[in-house]
């Protein structure tokens, strides 16, 4: 199953901050998840027989409501094709260490998942997949509530879009370079320029849905692999707010930019998904 996500992920999932500061160091500014107390981890169970520790890293995502997370189309894709048992995976909230055997971290079982109904993914060989409609939810049984465990508005972002759009940034787990043996067990981020529309769309071929926008990082190299359902949140007057979900890209390639799926684009749908009764959560 690794190996299949691994795989998948090479062209498909997206790295984050491939960020450099003052160390040199390829895009690995840590981060504690004091700083981004919405954020969460979509776990797998491990193959005990081949890895020693219980869960396995699958997605990123972004608490919304007291039951209620966001992440890609992609990662519920994933879980659907896999056929992971709904029992077989876990939301993990409260910890910047989604591998963490600490007593912080809170597990959550999870209730049922959706993704979009028109999710698309446009494979490419020279340029990431494009996705569309790269969005999902996910329903937890027990509450979030743990003191990282806030959530944060999915309809707040067109206040960002209206504003000078000065400081944005992307934050997940995911490679932290090229040449990383593995995924960061550390929540990370890097600061993000927003990518020319036309430039952008003239890189995709005009295969690029108009709710995905485009990024680069401030250093290079850019994002890596394994950060589908990251977050882009952008900043004003210090306030956080949600703005983006990591949707694709290229491993840590410098000169290509990241797709980002523009959650402003889809506050209805995800509003109508969490108004409709439980039950009708297709869980398979
Ligand atoms: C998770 O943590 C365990 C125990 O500290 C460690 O052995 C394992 O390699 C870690 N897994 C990953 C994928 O980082
Ligand atoms: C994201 O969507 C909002 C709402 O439709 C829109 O105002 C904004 O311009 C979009 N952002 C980008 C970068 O396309």
């Amino acid at each position: 199953m690794i190996l299949k996500f691994l795989l998948y992920s090479f062209f498909t999932i997206i790295g984050i901050s491939c960020q450099t500061h003052e160390n040199r160091v390829a895009f690995n500014l840590r981060t504690t998840i004091d700083y981004w107390r919405f954020v969460v981890s979509i776990l797998v169970r491990g193959d005990l027989i081949k890895v020693e520790y219980e869960w396995e890293f699958h997605c990123g995502g972004v608490i919304i409501t007291s039951t209620y997370a966001l992440t890609t189309g992609w990662c519920i894709k994933k879980l659907i094709d896999e056929e992971i048992p709904i029992h077989d995976m876990i939301v993990r909230g409260n910890t910047e260490t989604w591998n963490c055997s600490c007593g912080r971290k809170r597990d959550h079982t999870i209730q049922g998942f959706v993704m979009h109904e028109n999710f698309k993914e446009s494979a490419s060989p020279f340029s990431p997949t494009v996705y569309t409609n790269d969005i999902g939810i996910i329903s937890v049984i027990d509450e979030f509530n743990g003191l990282y465990e806030v959530p944060s508005s999915y309809r707040m972002g067109t206040m960002f879009w209206t504003s000078q759009k000065l400081e944005s940034v992307v934050v997940g787990w995911g490679y932290e370079s090229k040449t990383a043996k593995g995924i960061s067990d550390r929540l990370h981020y890097g600061t993000v320029k927003l990518y020319d529309r036309q430039e952008c769309e003239s890189r995709f071929r005009g295969v690029l849905p108009p709710h995905v926008y485009c990024i680069m990082l401030h250093q290079t190299p850019n994002v890596c692999t394994y950060e589908s359902g990251g977050l882009h949140t952008g900043f004003i007057n210090q306030y956080n707010i949600l703005i983006g979900l990591i949707s694709s890209g290229i491993r840590c390639d410098s000169v290509l930019p990241t797709l980002i799926t523009n959650i402003s684009e889809f506050t209805n749908w995800v509003k109508g998904r969490m108004k409709e009764n439980d039950n009708m959560w297709p869980i398979r």
